[in-house]
């Protein structure tokens, strides 16, 4: 097979990024190997223990349980799999903002729970009130954001985890994208800060580790038992992961990552990409678009569809949020160059969108 995959140089809309030069090194020593079968592959199976300490201390947590998963929608999926196994009810609920990510819509299909969906307020963040209002006895699980999707937020993490507590349910904090720079903001976000059970923190988005390496964290290990099947024919006993056969290459690569870049790598990567979003955000602005503050490396703008469709015209790979404005993700791949690239295009474009047409009659 010839065929190479795509360039970086015009990709400002994916959460993930060029796996670090570590990260890519360890996913190829480690392709053949399974996590999933410890009792066959225990060096992959070891470093899984590490990925998951690592992980543990990047989101406040010191004796952490937990799993290097698929990604983030497998991480949200568990998360509230175990809220559903937990709650000592048959119809039990999931509470959260408009702004998590659509996997939940999957987890609650898969498993049967009833989802509570609430509005967000003008600063794109779960609405308390809201939130209030729609948990009740058969909650078994209020989720947070730590980063959205769409605009970058971050939920206010330490109240919901006080609404959860007030119905004996649990809270859920997806941190799949916004947990490897959320460290180096003022943000409460992590289980540190609040009452916070189960968590999605993705290696493979801002962490730099090779696809597949999403990360599950849980509080407790107990937690992790609501999850757990025997295994017969392993020499394990059980398995609380939802997929059997999984990527050593991602464990390996996520290890590599964080030992390779937390904290100091981490910082200096956020740095970077919080800057470069400020830069395109006030380069927007200056040409009169609306711009939704980048609080994390992430901007959204309203720029026009014709524009937008011009701009994927020339190669840019962007995409829109749910009301149309165009979503820019600043990446680790993501250079100020390729941004400086980008505003030239829109720049060319408005050109010739105000030269009035000749006509030859
Ligand atoms: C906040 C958030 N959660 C979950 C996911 C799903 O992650 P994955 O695509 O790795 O399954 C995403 C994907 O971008 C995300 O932004």
């Amino acid at each position: 097979m010839q065929i190479e995959p795509q360039a970086f140089d015009r990709v400002l809309s994916s959460m993930c990024t060029e796996p670090h030069p570590v990260a890519r090194e360890a996913a190829e020593r480690f392709l053949a190997t399974n996590p999933g079968d410890p009792g066959t592959y225990p060096t992959v199976s070891a470093l899984e223990d590490d990925a998951i300490a690592l992980l543990g201390e990047i989101a406040g947590l010191e004796d952490p349980a937990g799993y290097i998963a698929s990604g983030g929608t497998e991480a949200n999926i568990q998360a509230v799999r175990i809220a559903r196994n937990r709650a000592e009810t048959r119809t039990p609920n999931v509470v959260m903002p408009e702004s998590a990510h659509f996997s939940f819509q999957k987890a609650a299909d898969v498993l049967g729970v009833e989802l509570r969906i609430v509005p967000t307020d003008e600063q794109y963040r779960a609405d308390l009130e809201a939130v209030r209002a729609s948990v009740d006895s058969e909650t078994a699980l209020v989720i947070g954001v730590a980063g959205t999707t769409e605009y970058g937020r971050v939920d206010p993490i330490p109240e919901l985890g006080e609404i959860a507590r007030s119905v004996d349910a649990m809270c859920h904090v997806d941190a799949a994208w916004g947990g490897f720079v959320l460290p180096f903001t003022d943000h409460e976000w992590h289980f540190g800060h609040a009452a916070v059970d189960t968590m999605a923190i993705d290696p493979h988005k801002m962490g730099q580790a090779a696809v597949p390496a999403g990360g599950l964290l849980a509080r407790s290990a107990d937690l992790l038992d609501e999850l757990a099947v025997d295994t017969p024919y392993l020499e394990s006993t059980s398995q609380a992961t939802l997929t059997g056969t999984r990527s050593g290459a991602g464990v390996a690569s996520a290890v590599a990552a964080m030992e390779e870049l937390w904290p100091d790598g981490y910082r200096r990567q956020y740095v970077r990409s919080q800057n470069n979003a400020e830069w395109l955000a006030d380069a927007l602005e200056k040409r009169g678009y609306e711009v939704a503050d980048p609080t994390l490396p992430l901007v959204a703008a309203d720029v026009p569809r014709s524009t937008f469709d011009a701009l994927r015209a020339k190669g840019w790979r962007i995409s829109r949020t749910a009301t149309g404005e165009l979503r820019v993700v600043c990446m680790p791949h993501v250079t100020r160059e390729m941004l400086a690239s980008f505003i030239g295009d829109l720049d060319r474009l408005e050109v010739r969108a105000s030269v009035p047409v000749m006509s030859d009659d």
